[in-house]
């Protein structure tokens, strides 16, 4: 296993390859999971970024079968927080020590492309927080438009890389559309975070395989891998939930394959085993994303049943967070915690853009 663990790192390992490690279980898994922290520790050292999410809006134009904001659930109370009260959360944020806010929302064209640079600009004008949007597919013009306005990051899971799996579970959504919105995104300037979920139906070690292959060959930057979880009001209400340990093994996996990658431990992966967020940040991880949405809404944001909460204040939150990470051995970044292959600059006259990253450093892929 050794041997071949460090053979991931710059592999030529192919799908078959990967999926000898993506089943190990035991201490072959430990073994793959002790490499990636290595790997982690070597390339991106001891900072864990906590990264605050804003789950700003429930509405939902798309179908997905997995996921409980999907347009057809009419058991769901919907909600949309207005721009000032986004932006007013965005700075209590950061005065409670978040040092990126990440913006997210069902695919809701209410937030018109204006709407959202308006709230980028005054996030970017009011505070030095590095702003991540997660909102979807839009056109090319729109993501164009939000970066000018100094957004630093788009998180846009592939959610699958089998062509086959993703028409079955997107009623309507295209493959091809998705991929070629991450495509703009890199192309773009934005730190991109692609990702997607373990154990779906039908799902195969090779797929997933697959799904990791596509995240170094898409070249992103970030990519969060979670579980699966069924939710009751979904046609996937009743298969059964990804497995945690394949889960621990595709971000180890990840790791090794590009050692500077940002990989957060997912709150999916705490819904489904407690101290998942701890074994995560031990197989690789450097990222954790608590939930900063004032408390109100956050029952209504119900992708998955049962989410785990690092509590129901933020600063609470950020505090739990700082503890989990320390005992860890770990350090909380006190920087926006940008990926590596981008360098810091100075603001941008006229544009709003206090500390922005842009694309230049030197990370051999
Ligand atoms: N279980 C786990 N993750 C889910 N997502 C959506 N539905 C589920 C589910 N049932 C993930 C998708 C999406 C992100 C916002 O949440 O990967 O991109």
């Amino acid at each position: 296993m050794s041997d071949t663990c460090a053979r991931i790192t710059g592999t030529d390992l192919d799908r078959l390859g990967f999926a000898v490690y993506l089943a190990a279980t035991g201490a072959k898994a430990e073994e793959l999971h002790a490499r990636a922290d290595e790997a982690r520790r070597a390339a991106v050292g001891t900072d864990v970024h906590v990264r605050g999410i804003i789950e700003f809006s429930n509405y939902c134009e798309r179908g997905c079968f997995y996921c409980g904001l999907r347009h057809e659930t009419d058991t769901l109370t919907r909600y949309r927080m207005s721009p000032d009260e986004i932006v007013s959360v965005a700075v209590e944020a950061r005065e409670a020590g978040y040092r990126t806010v990440v913006l997210q929302s069902g695919e809701d064209s209410w937030f018109t492309a204006e709407i959202v640079a308006d709230m980028v600009r005054r996030i970017k004008a009011e505070t030095d927080l590095a702003v991540t949007l997660s909102i979807g597919e839009r056109p090319r013009e729109e993501y164009a438009l939000w970066h000018d306005a100094g957004a630093d990051r788009y998180l846009l899971k592939h959610e699958t890389a089998d062509r086959g799996l993703y028409r079955r579970l997107h009623p309507d959504s295209e493959y091809d559309s998705r991929q070629r919105c991450l495509r703009w995104l890199m192309e773009l300037g934005f730190q991109t975070g692609s990702g997607c979920m373990i154990g779906l139906p039908g799902q195969t070690l090779e797929m997933l395989a697959g799904d990791l292959l596509l995240i170094r060959d898409l070249g992103v930057h970030m990519a969060g891998v979670g579980p699966f979880i069924p939710h009751p009001a979904t046609p996937l209400g009743r298969a059964e939930s990804g497995s945690p340990n394949l889960t621990l093994n595709a971000v180890a996996c990840l790791r090794l394959l590009i050692p500077h990658i940002l990989l957060p431990a997912t709150t999916a992966l705490e819904t489904l085993s407690e101290n998942g967020r701890r074994r995560a940040l031990r197989a690789g991880a450097n990222v954790i994303m608590p939930n900063v949405t004032p408390f109100e809404y956050r029952a209504r944001y119900e992708i998955y049943p049962n989410k785990a909460s690092l509590g129901r204040d933020m600063r609470e939150a950020f505090a739990r967070v700082t503890d989990l990470i320390l005992s860890e051995g770990r350090t909380v970044g006190d920087d926006p915690g940008h990926s590596p292959a981008y360098t810091v600059t100075p603001s941008l006259p006229g544009r709003g853009t206090r500390g922005r990253a842009v694309p230049g450093g030197e990370i051999a892929r």
